[in-house]
């Protein structure tokens, strides 16, 4: 398609016929487009290791692995070949009434790796249609066991689940979701475990979990007419990347077990490795009910998201006594033979690159680049989960319209960041080496200073 372009077209003036053409068609997802219109965005045209190259030649470090799931940066020749392999053979065909080998093989290794007792995979298409079908089979559970009461939810203030309306309904972010309000199902908020901005105004030292109440009382107080509570499992990605500590989860295990209550723990961002372990969870030592899995589940090289579910859950969908008790829900590429296999290649990776061992020194390294990064920022406080490490800009750096421009500064610099809100962060491909890492940090370093 490019060679279309190329073919009609001088190498300069392609450039611009491009992006005259994407102006005229294209409509870009969380992009302002009076702003975007304006500059001159590059234009991707191939991918390799964690770099990204553009129409022009121009080498981009992936900061962000394009939006948190190239875990093994990009044209990892496994990947490439697992989808090649099964596309010849078998492209696609349903799991309504039928099953395919990739699939079944992909569900036994997911049951093997996420806690214990996640036992039977529910195959979407993404993180939203992941979080869709999770709430409601956490509805339907409690149905399909006679109690027909529990039919709300719990959740985070500032979570994000998704963008589709269900989604919206456990996962508010002001910014991105106020137009929707009126159509979405609302749900008991807790307050954000926001320790960048704690309203206890407490620091790790002295912290004891206080934020917590809120979901304890929230939990107390509604239990019994609530289904399932959802959250992101010790990173609030979307809401400004706001980590938080394991205790959190570990309390709100023990209570939602305590009330009979479902534990959705959304990993879609933070599953594979991000946070140095396998799952968030595992951090925590906990077991929800029901997990979320998508973006890296595939290396991040096509859509697929898995909803793992206990086998408690799955054997309520049984029916019984002449009761219906089927899950009508399923979209048409729920465990798509190709985006399976590719999975399954992903999971080989995860362990023959031992993907776990390799990041812990990157570890270290993010973290102490990133405080160094911090200290320039007027001290904003620094958070690091993993391979996730983000500075929160306060007022006396510049907060959010500081981070815009550094973001600005480090694209013309190479290094593709998006700030959320005062929030800069860098989120790297986990086969990022050290060198590279050095140079993501230096280069982020250098928009920041130039931003003074
Ligand atoms: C925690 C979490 N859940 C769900 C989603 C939605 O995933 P998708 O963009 O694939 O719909 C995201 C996306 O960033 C996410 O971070």
């Amino acid at each position: 398609m490019y060679n279309e372009y190329l073919g009609r077209q001088t190498q300069n003036n392609t450039q611009n016929v491009l992006r005259s053409d994407d102006i005229k068609y294209l409509w870009h997802p969380y992009t302002d487009i009076k702003n975007f219109e304006r500059t001159t965005f590059p234009i991707i045209k191939h991918g390799k290791g964690i770099f990204l190259y553009d129409t022009e030649g121009k080498k981009y470090f992936d900061g962000i692995s394009s939006w948190w799931c190239v875990n093994f940066g990009h044209s990892r020749h496994e990947l490439i070949e697992a989808i090649k392999e099964q596309s010849a053979s078998l492209q696609h065909s349903i799991l309504g009434g039928i099953s395919h080998p990739e699939a079944i093989q992909l569900s036994k290794k997911l049951a093997k790796i996420t806690p214990e007792g996640l036992n039977h995979a529910f195959y979407a298409s993404d993180g939203s249609s992941a979080t869709e079908a999770a709430l409601k089979i956490a509805l339907q559970y409690w149905c399909n066991i006679g109690v027909t009461n529990r039919t709300k939810f719990i959740c985070l203030e500032d979570g994000y689940h998704g963008d589709t309306l269900g989604a919206i309904g456990v996962g508010y972010v002001e910014t991105f979701h106020k137009n929707f309000k009126p159509a979405v199902k609302e749900s008991y908020r807790a307050l954000s475990p926001n320790c960048a901005d704690c309203p206890f105004k407490k620091e790790a030292s002295t912290c004891n979990i206080e934020c917590f109440t809120s979901m304890e009382e929230l939990i107390i107080q509604h239990h019994s007419s609530v289904a399932a509570v959802i959250v992101e499992p010790l990173c609030q990605g979307a809401a400004g990347i706001r980590i938080y500590p394991e205790e959190y989860l570990r309390r709100l295990a023990k209570l939602c077990n305590q009330y009979e209550i479902l534990l959705i723990a959304d990993e879609i961002a933070v599953g594979f490795c991000r946070t140095g372990s396998m799952f968030a969870c595992d951090r925590a030592g906990i077991s929800p009910d029901i997990m979320l899995l998508g973006k890296g589940l595939t290396g991040g090289y096509l859509p697929m998201s898995a909803v793992m579910v206990t086998d408690t859950i799955y054997n309520s969908f049984r029916n019984n006594d002449g009761n219906d008790r089927t899950f009508y829900h399923g979209h048409t590429f729920s465990g798509n033979p190709i985006t399976s296999h590719l999975a399954i290649a992903a999971l080989t990776l995860y362990k023959d690159l031992n993907i776990l061992e390799m990041i812990q020194p990157k570890i270290k390294q993010l973290k102490n680049g990133m405080e160094e990064i911090g200290k320039l920022l007027n001290n904003s406080y620094v958070s690091t989960l993993g391979m996730i490490a983000s500075v929160h800009l306060n007022k006396e750096s510049g907060g959010a319209s500081r981070a815009k421009r550094i973001k600005e500064e480090a694209l013309s610099n190479n290094l593709i960041v998006r700030p959320l809100g005062n929030t800069i962060y860098l989120w790297p491909p986990l086969i990022s080496t050290e060198n590279e890492l050095n140079e993501m940090l230096s280069l982020l370093k250098d928009a920041v200073k130039k931003t003074i």
